[in-house]
């Protein structure tokens, strides 16, 4: 009995201490990055000096899960280089020792900004665009839109990607907060998008899909899709990926949990906006 409420009371202690630990967090990526939480932040005075490597290290794999959408490619489905599971360290230094190597960069770090910002600077084999014969990535540029991600938050991401593999992590702490970037036309909070447009940007849907010119080619080109899609299967193949396969594509690699993210109104915006493509 006593035993168990000693159980109790250290899962209580540290169920506290995590969740004082991703007040914190939240708290201070809030006040570095606005848009990340979608508000403006309720304490405008942004104190780096509590900004420890640990909560960077935090920052980036938030970032690689959401904002970033690097999991909607880099999971286990094979359309992408699995770099959760790979150790980014030792690829890193493999892939700077590769006789295909040209690019500029000498070190892990610089490795991994490279892939990030120049994704088409390396392509790793058979991953390239389909009939470029690996030399165009079919990644989109992180720091472009619709990612647009800031140098800071890409260090983030390199910190959590050196860091998750026991590597020595090199990227500096930011040590001036950066322009408080306006929320941008794209959306990429968590605020509602406030059209189909933002919608789109928001969910990354161009990192896998034509849409209106731009994007991907990993999901269907959807240009013209309002000939063969009416809204009510548009709106399944959105909310439910796996119940209609599009032909040549492989299963899966829709994310499945639009149904959960978006709002009503956004569903709805983006399926009107893809009904006039
Ligand atoms: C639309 C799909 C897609 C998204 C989104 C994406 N990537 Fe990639 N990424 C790829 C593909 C495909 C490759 C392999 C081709 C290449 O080398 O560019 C790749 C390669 C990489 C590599 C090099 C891997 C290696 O084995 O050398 C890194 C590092 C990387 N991505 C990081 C990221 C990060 C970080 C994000 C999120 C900010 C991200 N990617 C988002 C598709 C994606
Ligand atoms: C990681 C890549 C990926 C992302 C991100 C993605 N899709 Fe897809 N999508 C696919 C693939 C692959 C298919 C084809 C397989 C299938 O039908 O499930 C597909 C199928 C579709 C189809 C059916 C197309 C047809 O020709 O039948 C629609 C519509 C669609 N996606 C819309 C969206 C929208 C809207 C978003 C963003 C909210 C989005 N997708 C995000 C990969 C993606």
């Amino acid at each position: 009995m006593m035993e168990r409420n000693r159980q109790r009371g250290n899962v209580l202690l540290s169920t506290l201490g995590f969740s004082l630990g991703l007040i914190l967090l939240f708290t201070m990526v809030a006040n570095i990055l606005p848009q990340v939480e979608g508000e403006a932040p309720v304490d405008s005075e942004v104190d780096l000096g509590a900004l420890t490597m640990d909560s960077f290290v935090s920052l980036g794999e938030e970032l690689f899960r959401g904002k970033g959408t690097c999991t909607l490619c880099h999971n286990n489905l094979g359309r992408a280089p699995d770099i959760l599971v790979m150790n980014m360290v030792d690829t890193s230094s493999e892939r700077l020792s590769d006789t295909r190597y040209q690019g500029g960069a000498a070190d892990v770090e610089a490795y991994l900004r490279e892939s990030m910002i120049d994704p088409s600077g390396y392509v790793v084999a058979s991953f390239g665009k389909k009939g470029s014969d690996d030399t165009e990535s079919p990644m989109p540029t992180v720091n472009k839109a619709p990612l647009n991600l800031s140098d800071i938050e890409i260090d983030a991401i390199i910190a959590f990607m050196q860091s998750k593999d026991g590597g020595e992590v090199t990227v500096a702490l930011p040590t001036e907060a950066p322009a408080v970037a306006e929320e941008s036309a794209a959306g990429g909070g968590a605020a509602p998008a406030e059209s189909g447009e933002a919608a789109i940007a928001k969910y990354g849907c161009s990192a896998c899909h034509l849409i209106s010119g731009s994007g991907g080619d990993l999901g269907p080109d959807l240009s013209g899709i309002a000939a063969r899609l009416d809204a009510q299967q548009l709106q399944q193949a959105i909310t439910e990926p796996n119940a209609v396969i599009a032909e040549g594509f492989a299963v899966g690699l829709m994310p499945t949990d639009f149904a959960n993210k978006m709002t009503v109104s956004e569903l709805k915006m983006v399926v009107d906006l893809l009904l006039k493509q």
